[in-house]
């Protein structure tokens, strides 16, 4: 790719429904081959993980089963254990995402383990995964702050993330769960990370709670990270981080990443559309302010 091409992910089908209302598998599909055709090239499908945990995620496998899979785009799926991978490669993911934190209290409460617990964890899933021919990419949560422990340690999360790199992870995503960073502060997470994990595979995942997800994803390229995960019509939140609201809107970030003379092969009107007509569904208005002005024109 290009010196110029930002990678989005798009975590809206996995991210934004995990905390929105339960909705038919057929919507979801739905949206994941929507978005795919409007060129997002990965599309994170859903997750493995305990159904009574995040019953929002329960149909995993006939989401994975249904949808339509574009050439070209990946279609990642979390897996926080063995169970959950032997799962998803019976669905037939090509690529499977482990999710630690850098917080204990946050570990604790999203998947019942302490970190160090969890890289244990994580190193069965990403040697299976790896043998299993599946790529593997791993996040780190609570990069900028915690729901229990408020400020966490730079250092705390470039270990996590190198434990992350060292198991396998061809891609590391900082998590701002919370959405509490500011760019001063991300900057800082994102030159401790790279001090040990090569900034090219670092990729930024913004909360919006307090409105600074743009400024942070723009700081995050001006350190030289060119992976930026968001959320069709910044769908979603996060079940363990009370008041947390969705990802940044994928619409907002197309928007921005285009007015800064990136590509990013995504078809913003599309998108919008896409966004526009999940939100619907959900029976809410859409998250994304791009895709309100565009659609009022
Ligand atoms: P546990 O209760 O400690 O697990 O949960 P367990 O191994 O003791 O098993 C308990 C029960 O769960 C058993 O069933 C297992 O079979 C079942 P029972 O015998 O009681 O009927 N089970 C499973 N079922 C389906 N799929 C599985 C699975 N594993 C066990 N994979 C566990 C531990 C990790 C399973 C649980 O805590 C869990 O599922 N957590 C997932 C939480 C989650 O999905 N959080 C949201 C994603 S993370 C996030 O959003 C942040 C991120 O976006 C980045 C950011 O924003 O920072 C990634
Ligand atoms: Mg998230």
């Amino acid at each position: 790719s290009s010196p110029s091409f930002v990678k989005v992910v798009e975590v809206g089908p996995r991210d934004g429904l995990q905390n929105e209302r339960v909705v038919p598998t057929a919507v979801k599909v739905a949206l994941i081959d929507r978005l795919a055709d409007a060129g997002l090239s990965v599309v994170e499908a859903t997750s493995f993980v305990s159904p009574k945990w995040v019953p929002q995620m329960g149909d995993a496998p006939e989401v994975m089963a249904r949808i339509r899979r574009r050439p070209g785009v990946s279609y990642p799926v979390l897996t926080p254990n063995l169970k959950g991978l032997e799962a998803a490669i019976a669905a037939g993911a090509d690529e499977v995402a482990i999710f630690g934190a850098a917080s204990e209290s946050f570990s604790r409460r999203n998947i019942n383990c302490s970190i160090a617990e969890s890289i244990m964890r994580f190193a069965a899933v990403a040697e299976r995964a790896t043998a299993a021919g599946l790529r593997v990419r791993g996040y780190v949560s609570c990069i900028a702050g915690c729901p229990y422990e408020g400020r966490v340690d730079p250092a705390a999360v470039a270990d996590v993330a190198k434990a992350l790199l060292d198991l396998g992870c061809y891609e590391i995503s900082l998590g701002d769960t919370i959405g509490v960073g500011r760019p001063r502060e991300i900057r800082a997470v994102v030159d401790a990370v790279s001090r040990k994990v090569p900034v090219e595979r670092l990729a930024m995942h913004c909360h919006d709670t307090y409105g600074q997800a743009l400024a942070n994803i723009h700081a995050s390229l001006d350190c030289g990270i060119r992976t930026v995960d968001s959320s069709v019509a910044g769908l979603g939140g996060c079940p363990y981080a009370k008041g947390a609201t969705g990802n940044v809107a994928t619409e907002d970030v197309v928007y921005m990443l285009d007015g800064c003379g990136f590509d990013t092969g995504v078809d913003l009107h599309r998108l919008a559309e896409t966004g526009q007509w999940i939100s619907a569904e959900l029976g809410r208005p859409t998250g994304s302010r791009v895709a309100r002005a565009l659609l009022a024109k």
